[in-house]
């Protein structure tokens, strides 16, 4: 498949409106337990775009996913995809990019902190399953980092689960308020529809449309008793009737500074498949969702439109494409307008430079940017220089962005080189792929033991790791799980380890920096050793 995208960055854009485009921007990531539609919504929202033509080009997931990032020997192997891409296309007069994220269960470390560079989230909901682990666990960043959270109930054309049932389970299960936007009238065969709250009227469901941009639902104001029971049956109507009274006295109101704090989720319900209220849902979406927002430094808040050229590494990503056998530093431009041109300051790096190939990466296809706004994301040649978290600004500025967090790996391996002549190879190998932010290393505590402990959020990253460094760095190694699924990162800095009193599963061991952290079986004995010793600090979140 090859996506045509249209951009206003290649028309060129005068430095006159620079503030428009910037705030015409939307960035945002979807994110959704796997199967529960977030591809097959992402090509309907690019259709919408114009960005592809559906039509005959895109069968399945498996083509969409391939054509979108189809980087690795190894998701070509597996059939999966391993990496993240970002989308942009225009829609009613915004200027979209989507982080995508990996789909698959073993997803990586990445795709949580592709959400540290997204401005909003949207959440995509199984109607017939609820919420599930993953989501739980990607909703908890998004929380972290109170950004907007929308959510679409998908798969309505199949049998759902009771729609309140639903909203109770997202509220109870990942404590945020929902209001909705749009109310579903039955599911499966019996789908008529939604009703739409603000206009009071019924859009009526039809599978005619599949794959087409155009609907040709019906708006059927509820006032208009006689067309709507015509159109969705007497039964339906009642109930109808009966949920809107019920949801009127019983949501939440619709509140946009909640929405925008993130403490309200605004839900939606369609079927992405059959392209059934996603436009509804983009409509809405770009309505309430906002605009780039200003990002805390050690300087304060920078303000995307009043502050230069700003940005941020989020990822980095090795060998994208074999052709090319490169490393690129993926960037979210913070604030200003970035200029391929110009010179800048890696502020880490303490290095005024221009920035190497600047480019817009999507699929295997790469377009070299002249200039870029607030809001989107840029990958940039690097030669080794750039770290996740990493800040590059104005070469008169100096100040850096608050770091990105590293997530809780839940899989553990002690790592080996088979050859025991290649050790500086596997070093050098595993530091470079762990500065990737891919696998965190660790190492025993206070043993003396010269031994790497491996930490993976998706356990697919075991393999990455052993092809990466069979591939490019000509290492054999051998992986010994570990019992491990739990780490904590301790917050106090004057705890005298040794006096610790840990559960008999509990394993000391320590980062790269020295710092001490604790590995545990289950949860249990989390909550066991954090009680067990007053006043100790545990978190689920380290500082990169
Ligand atoms: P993901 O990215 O979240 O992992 O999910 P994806 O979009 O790949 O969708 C997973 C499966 O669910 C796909 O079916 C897809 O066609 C189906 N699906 C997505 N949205 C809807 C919907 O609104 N209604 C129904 N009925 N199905 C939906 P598949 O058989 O696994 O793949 P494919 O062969 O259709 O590509």
């Amino acid at each position: 498949m090859n996506l045509c995208v249209c951009t206003g960055r290649q028309r060129g854009v005068g430095v006159g409106n620079f503030a428009d485009e910037i705030n015409k921007r939307r960035t945002f990531a979807i994110i959704s337990h796997p199967d529960a539609g977030k591809t097959t919504l992402t090509e309907k929202f690019l259709l919408y775009g114009g960005a592809i033509n559906l039509a005959g080009s895109v069968k399945g997931k498996a083509t969409a996913r391939h054509a979108v990032s189809d980087w690795m020997q190894i998701e070509k192997e597996r059939g999966i995809s391993v990496t993240s891409s970002v989308l942009q296309f225009e829609y009613g007069g915004f200027c979209i990019n989507i982080l995508d994220t990996p789909g698959h269960q073993d997803f990586s470390e990445d795709t949580y902190r592709t959400l540290m560079a997204a401005d909003s989230a949207v959440m995509v909901i199984d109607a017939s399953k609820g919420v599930e682990a993953q989501t739980r666990k990607l909703f908890k960043v998004c929380v972290m980092r109170h950004i907007p959270i929308f959510t679409f109930i998908n798969k309505m054309d199949r049998d759902a689960n009771d729609t309140f049932t639903l909203l109770d389970e997202i509220e109870k299960e990942l404590g945020i308020a929902t209001c909705p936007i749009n109310w579903p009238i039955g599911s499966g065969k019996g789908f008529k529809g939604v009703y739409e709250r603000e206009s009071k009227c019924v859009i009526t469901y039809s599978d005619t449309e599949k794959g087409t941009k155009e609907g040709h639902a019906t708006r059927i104001p509820i006032a208009q008793d006689a067309l709507l029971t015509e159109q969705i049956g007497e039964d339906y109507k009642a109930q109808l009737l009966d949920e809107i009274e019920l949801l009127d006295g019983a949501s939440a109101e619709y509140d946009l500074e909640l929405i925008q704090a993130g403490e309200l989720t605004p839900v939606f319900f369609g079927s992405a498949l059959t392209n059934f209220g996603v436009e509804i849902f983009l409509q809405h979406f770009l309505k309430m969702t906002t605009t780039p927002l200003p990002r805390k430094s050690d300087i304060g808040l920078i303000d995307p439109v009043e502050h230069d050229f700003s940005a941020f590494v989020f990822k980095i990503q090795a060998n994208m494409n074999k052709a090319h056998r490169d490393r690129v530093a993926f960037m979210r431009i913070c604030s200003g307008r970035f200029d391929a041109g110009a010179e800048v300051k890696h502020v880490q790096g303490g290095k005024v430079m221009r920035l190497s190939q600047p480019q817009q990466i999507m699929a295997d296809e790469r377009k070299i940017l002249d200039e870029a706004y607030a809001g989107d994301i840029i990958g940039v040649f690097d030669p080794g220089i750039f770290s996740i978290g990493d800040t590059i600004c104005m070469p008169k500025e100096q100040f850096e962005y608050e770091g990105i967090p590293t997530f809780a790996p839940e899989h553990f391996a002690r790592v080996r080189q088979i050859d025991t002549m290649k050790r500086k190879q596997f070093v050098k190998g595993i530091t470079q792929i762990a500065q990737e932010g891919a696998i965190q290393i660790f190492q025993e505590f206070n043993t003396g033991m010269e031994e790497i402990i491996v930490g993976v959020v998706g356990v697919l990253q075991f393999d990455v790791l052993k092809y990466r460094l069979e591939n490019e760095y000509n290492v054999e190694i051998k992986l010994e799980n570990l019992p491990y699924e739990h780490i904590r990162w301790i917050e106090n800095s004057d705890i005298d380890l040794d006096k610790l009193t840990g559960t008999s599963d509990m394993k000391k061991i320590k980062d790269l920096k020295g710092n001490p952290l604790l590995l545990f079986v289950n949860q249990w004995s989390v909550g066991m050793t954090a009680e067990r010793n007053e006043g100790l600090v545990l978190s689920e979140f380290g500082r990169s």
